[in-house]
């Protein structure tokens, strides 16, 4: 089926959507981005999304490009042009297109806006996340300011092809005094030793993921204890249980960390039960 994108006020074919060379965000960087998972053709926690969208903008001296209702619009229009039951949606906005100048451009450039949509094959994603997955760490060497979720990611990429060199799912990044800050593209979990689930605070240099924020919401109801506190990657080896978070990836289990089998190398109850708690949740409050 042919793929449909929305690029600064048309739908196109994806082939022949495009933005402009001097584009800041392909100069530059200069922009961010939104992901939401769509459940049944609908998009999943969708107000933490758009709120988290809406303050990276803010971060960067950027508005959105139009009404939060204009957008939800465009959103909507995207995954049912694309025919996305499950899937995802993604938004870049960047500061727009302007004569290559490290400053911002002159008052009034109109940003890019992109919106895709694609479908995900939820059963084998389902499937491969009822095995478990392995992870690798590496040395956290991003910049100050990842509670934006800028397109800026290089260092996302560089640790997640380690990952995959290395047969992995996905990478745990280090800060300099030994603890994990979250993954490449995920937010990192684990059950420790006494049991209590633990994940780094947001005060630390993380995505404040929104994933990680309906866990957190979900665990209490299971009776699980959960404490915004770092853990070092020599805790995370000794961990009962370990996972990451994302819209892209849910609740998912991870069962070895740098070739180390966690607990006993199975997914554990806590996030066999938090899996199936966000999943029963994200998808019956999707809009
Ligand atoms: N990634 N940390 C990082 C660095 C991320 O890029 C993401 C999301 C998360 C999880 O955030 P959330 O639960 O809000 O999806 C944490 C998206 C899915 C991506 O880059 O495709």
């Amino acid at each position: 089926m042919s793929r449909i994108a929305y690029v600064n006020g048309t739908y196109r074919p994806h082939g022949e959507a495009s933005v402009h060379i001097e584009d800041r965000g392909f100069q530059f960087a200069d922009g961010v981005y939104e992901v939401w998972g769509v459940f049944d053709g609908r998009l999943a926690d969708f107000d933490g999304h758009m709120t988290r969208l809406e303050r990276s903008l803010t971060e960067l001296a950027m508005a959105l490009p139009m009404s939060r209702a204009a957008l939800t619009l465009v959103l909507k229009e995207t995954v049912r042009r694309n025919k996305v039951r499950d899937g995802l949606v993604y938004i870049q906005v960047t500061r727009g297109t302007a004569r290559r100048d490290h400053v911002f451009p002159a008052p009034g450039t109109p940003p890019s806006v992109v919106v895709t949509a694609r479908s995900v094959d939820r059963r084998a994603q389902l499937a491969r996340a009822q095995k478990g997955v392995a992870v690798i760490t590496r040395p956290d060497i991003r910049w100050g300011r990842c509670d934006i979720k800028t397109v800026g990611l290089l260092p996302n990429v560089l640790a997640k092809q380690a990952a995959r060199e290395a047969g992995a799912a996905e990478a745990w990044l280090v800060d300099s005094d030994g603890l994990v800050t979250e993954g490449g593209s995920t937010n990192a979990w684990i059950v420790d030793e006494h049991g209590v689930l633990r994940t780094r605070d947001t005060g630390a240099n993380i995505l404040r993921g929104i994933t990680r924020a309906a866990v957190m919401a979900l665990a209490p109801e299971h009776q699980i204890r959960i404490e915004e506190r770092a853990f070092s990657v020599d805790e995370a080896r000794r961990a009962r249980e370990a996972f990451f978070t994302a819209a892209s990836a849910f609740v998912t289990p991870v069962i070895s960390i740098d070739g180390q089998r966690v607990g006993d190398g199975k997914p554990g109850p806590v996030t066999r039960a938090l899996a199936e708690a966000y999943l029963a949740n994200a998808s019956a409050s999707a809009i």
